[in-house]
């Protein structure tokens, strides 16, 4: 397949968000519950912390870091966080632009146009888009209760293999998934790696929500890959954004050292750095010698958990009969899977449900080329709790 050219594609692009949140609907005497957007409760988020760090840096030496142009790979200090958090090591750190910079640049490490990518079905849209963009095929593997189906991944590399196709790299949610919230268990995260190294591919892992836990942290991937000098398998996309705030814009790739070079040169010619404010501010608030950062994501945490709770309850007694419901176990969302009759997707069910001003995802936007799914992902982390109890009661009358 040709290259495509990037001024055709930029031509071609729509604006058309893969779904968008739900506004008011016009004849509605109901306020709007909003389902749809996959964000952080802005409650929860420590805006005075923020605002004394900032006013710190700024009254300190460091400001002078924060403002100039600086190391392409991210500052030392929020490597050094980072890597702290995430129990790697510095040089095996690189820091984005948010998960969506590091989708980005991983693609572009790994792949060209015309190459074909492996995603799960379903997975998340946005990422999607990003892989068209830029030209590339997108072929899906089934997912389990516990992540990445490795048997259904196997057959398709083995298949693929016999008819002298290559994949390069698959693309998986393993922690938390959006849309689906199951996880890949840290002894499947070694397998998938096994598979790698004898199918010779590499995995980009986008785990924005693997701090929001609610009562196991999710398994890892082997130790000997995230520290890796070279040839390592893996790229783990991680982020700020669910945690401290998408508008920071900062996150991190975790990744062999020789790639992480890779990344730096690369970005170097692309947009230089993230924000060097953005990154001193985050580093200061992670240098904090009170464990700052553990004590947000434990309250952030309990809030999650309490609210995925009362969905989850609440879904059970007013969808419960027509709808499995997936018990999340961390993350932002509630995946739900309706049998055919109660389909959100059917029109006069997406009637209904416009007419009683309640929004959710209709589950075929995160397949990339299936229909049909029947299911619906609702976000349960911005809404106050009393919208999660009047949105499922809205829900469950609009498709009854
Ligand atoms: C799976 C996944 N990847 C990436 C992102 C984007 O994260 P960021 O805001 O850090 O770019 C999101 C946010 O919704 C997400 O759910």
């Amino acid at each position: 397949m040709p290259a495509p050219i990037i001024s055709d594609l930029f031509a071609s692009l729509d604006d058309k968000a893969p779904f968008s949140s739900g506004s008011d609907t016009a004849d509605s005497k109901e306020p709007s519950i909003d389902f749809v957007a996959g964000i952080p409760d802005y409650s929860l988020l420590p805006r005075k912390d923020f605002g004394q760090a900032a006013q710190e840096l700024m009254d300190s030496d460091d400001s002078f870091e924060a403002l100039r142009y600086s190391a392409y790979e991210g500052i030392p200090s929020l490597r050094r966080a980072v890597a702290r958090w995430r129990h790697t090591d510095v040089s095996n750190v690189f820091i984005t632009n948010g998960a969506t910079q590091g989708i980005f640049l991983s693609m572009s490490a790994l792949l060209n146009p015309g190459d074909t990518i492996l995603v799960e079905n379903p997975t998340f849209p946005f990422a999607l888009k990003t892989f068209r963009l830029f030209g590339l095929q997108v072929e899906t593997v089934p997912l389990t209760g516990e992540g990445v189906d490795l048997d259904a991944l196997e057959s398709k590399l083995q298949s693929g293999r016999q008819a002298g196709k290559r994949y390069k790299a698959l693309y998986t949610i393993p922690d938390f998934h959006n849309p689906a919230s199951v996880s890949l268990p840290g002894e499947r995260k070694r397998a998938l790696i096994e598979l790698a190294e004898r199918y010779d591919f590499a995995i980009i892992a986008d785990s924005p929500y693997r701090d929001l836990w609610f009562d196991h942290q999710p398994g890892e991937f082997p130790q000997e890959q995230r520290t890796a000098e070279h040839d390592g398998r893996l790229l783990e996309v991680g982020t700020f954004s669910k945690t401290l705030g998408p508008g920071w814009r900062v996150g991190w790739i975790i990744t062999d050292r020789v790639r992480v070079k890779q990344l730096t040169s690369f970005r170097r010619r692309l947009d230089a750095h993230p924000s060097g404010v953005a990154q001193s501010i985050i580093a200061h608030l992670l240098d904090r010698p009170d464990d700052w950062f553990a004590r947000q994501v434990d309250y952030e945490r309990a809030a999650y958990r309490r609210k995925s709770e009362l969905l989850y309850s609440a879904l059970q007694d007013g969808v419960g009969d027509f709808a499995r419901i997936i018990k999340p176990e961390g993350g932002y969302f509630q995946w739900l899977v309706f049998d055919e009759r109660h389909d959100p997707a059917n029109p006069d069910r997406a009637k209904a449900l416009a007419a009683a001003n309640v929004h959710l995802v209709p589950g075929d936007v995160f397949y990339p080329h299936d229909h049909g799914s029947h299911a619906a992902r609702l976000a349960f982390s911005h809404l106050p709790e009393a919208d999660l109890v009047e949105g499922t009661r809205r829900l469950a009358e609009a498709l009854r």
